[in-house]
């Protein structure tokens, strides 16, 4: 089996290259990724020299470089996780995320339905669904809760699931769509809130949380969303969507508080900033269907989770901080520094 990983130099594209390879040792896995300030190849060195992978640079929007990989490689399988990810970054400067998350995926499925594929999987995120209102936690995203979203982030990873959905259709690509809810673990890129409260902590530097710390995500560990995901391409049915999360709801500043709690910090640290604008105030995800049909549940709890996360930035300090030393400093600066 071969497969195309696309976005496999950030975190959740990086952790699921990492599942697969010691997973399957007959598999080959190509990772596709235009190394924007997001991709690091730091994430892939141990992997670098495995026969069974390959590194190739390149961005998922050039149409000529797609179709010569495919001609080149015939891949069996892509995971399409390329994408811009953050939303405050979204809300600054929107255009390159209809960029890369509509057209980048428009020239994958062309791609696809002009060379054949067995299966082509869409990673796509919870935050098309909008927000949930704190105050009915009996409430939770299904498979058939409508689109409806928030940022120009939600808003491009929502229209791409709906080109995903158009080419099954029309063209019969084999197609599969995830929507996760939010992920954590090792090679998180420091500007989400997890890297970022853990970074700044370490640094005894305040920990920005926006508005009143209120607003409830659903957190889960990163390998369990490798894991769905492994399921789905494998066994999940063509033309669906699978949530995935873990009944795992914590607001922003139980989260803050647990870091600083574990790495024995004060919570005097804790600056509240300027809300971001049109921030979604809940996700929760029902992963009914990918249990009873996928059998698929989470594997680690949060609170095992946030310790290995934790354990995981403190081994591998020079991977965050050559992040933050580098360009990322001049972002931080101009999102944070007026607060
Ligand atoms: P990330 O920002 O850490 O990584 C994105 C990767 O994509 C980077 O390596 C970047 O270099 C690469 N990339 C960006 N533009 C590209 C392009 N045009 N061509 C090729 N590569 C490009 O993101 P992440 O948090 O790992 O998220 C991965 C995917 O999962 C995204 O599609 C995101 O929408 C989705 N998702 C993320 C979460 C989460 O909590 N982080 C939850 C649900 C879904
Ligand atoms: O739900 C899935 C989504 O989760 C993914 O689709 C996105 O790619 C991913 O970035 C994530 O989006 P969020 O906006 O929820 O993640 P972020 O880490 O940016 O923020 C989490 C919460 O913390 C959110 O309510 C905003 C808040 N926050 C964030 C930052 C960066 C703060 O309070 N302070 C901060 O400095």
């Amino acid at each position: 089996m071969k497969i195309i990983v696309t976005g496999g130099a950030g975190f959740i594209g990086g952790n699921f290259v990492h599942y697969m390879l010691k997973k399957y040792n007959n598999y080959k896995i190509i990772c596709l990724d235009k190394l924007t300030y997001a991709g690091n190849l730091a994430t892939l060195e141990s992997v670098m020299s495995n026969d069974n992978f390959k590194f190739v640079q390149g961005d998922i929007a050039d149409r000529s470089f797609i179709y010569n990989l495919f001609q080149e490689e015939k891949p069996d399988i892509i995971v399409n996780f390329a994408a811009e990810s953050h939303v405050d970054r979204s809300i600054e400067d929107p255009e390159i995320f209809l960029k890369t998350n509509i057209l980048g995926t428009g020239v994958l499925l062309d791609a696809c339905k002009k060379y054949g594929i067995k299966r082509y999987h869409q990673v796509s995120t919870d935050e098309v669904y909008g927000d949930l209102p704190l105050d009915r936690t009996d409430l939770f995203f299904t498979e058939e809760t409508p689109i409806h979203t928030s940022s120009p982030y939600s808003a491009s990873k929502a229209s791409a699931d709906l080109l995903v959905q158009s080419y099954y259709r029309t063209f019969k690509v084999p197609v599969t769509i995830s929507r996760c809810s939010n992920n954590y673990g090792p090679y998180h890129f420091p500007e989400k809130l997890i890297p970022l409260i853990i970074a700044n902590a370490l640094n005894d530097k305040n920990l920005p949380v926006y508005g009143k710390g209120e607003n409830v995500r659903d957190w889960l560990y990163v390998q369990d969303h490798c894991i769905g995901i492994d399921k789905i391409i494998h066994n999940g049915k063509i033309g669906e969507v699978y949530n995935i999360g873990g009944h795992n709801e914590k607001t922003n500043l139980e989260v803050v508080k647990t870091i600083l709690k574990e790495l024995g910090k004060s919570e005097d640290l804790i600056k509240y900033v300027t809300d971001r604008p049109g921030h979604d105030m809940r996700y929760a995800i029902d992963p009914t269907k990918i249990k009873n049909e996928l059998n698929w549940e989470p594997e680690t709890s949060f609170n095992e989770g946030i310790k290995k996360t934790i354990k995981w930035y403190l081994d591998n300090t020079s991977w965050w901080e050559n992040i933050i030393n580098g360009e990322y400093k001049d972002y931080y600066k101009k999102m944070y520094e007026n607060n």
